[in-house]
């Protein structure tokens, strides 16, 4: 049972990321978006721990499940992430918070207590340096 959880989960989750990669509008209608764009970063760990925990839900640049995440640290201090993912519950809500809540009700972010400090550290620097990437492809 526990390991049939353990497979039908990834999976899951690489069909809904695989999913919503392919809603993305591809360049010029005819390649994916990813391969029509660098999503190289800075960071490959913060990248990867985006890849395996936020991206069944998340897109950098457009909305989907949550929120577009590119610039949502803006204005937010470093404690921020690492509360509102590991933490939630003794995080004060600011305005922008209560608005997704309310903009994306019922849906809540997941929370993700199993992630140590560091991890969070490094998903926050991916989200951080995040730019818009060019198109390397034609
Ligand atoms: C099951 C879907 C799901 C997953 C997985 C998920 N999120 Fe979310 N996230 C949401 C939804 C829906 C919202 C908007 C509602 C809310 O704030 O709870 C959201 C909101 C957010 C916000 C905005 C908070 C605010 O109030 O401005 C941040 C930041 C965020 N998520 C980061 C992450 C990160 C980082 C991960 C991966 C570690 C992640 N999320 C994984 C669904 C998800």
């Amino acid at each position: 049972m526990l390991l049939a959880f353990m497979v039908l989960v990834p999976c899951l989750v690489w069909l809904a990321y695989d999913y919503q990669q392919h809603q993305l509008p591809g360049a010029c209608g005819t390649k994916s978006v990813t391969e029509a764009y660098d999503f190289s970063n800075s960071d490959p760990e913060g990248k990867s721990l985006f890849m395996t925990n936020c991206a069944a839900c998340h897109n950098m640049i457009k909305d989907a499940t949550g929120p577009a995440l590119m610039g949502i640290l803006n204005g937010r201090d470093s404690s921020f992430l690492n509360s509102f993912l590991r933490k939630r519950r003794r995080l004060k809500k600011d305005e922008a918070m209560l608005e997704h809540e309310k903009m994306y009700a019922p849906t809540k972010c997941m929370e993700f207590p199993m992630l140590t400090r560091e991890q969070v550290r490094k998903l926050e620097r991916y989200i951080r340096d995040y730019q818009i990437p060019a198109i390397t492809k034609r």
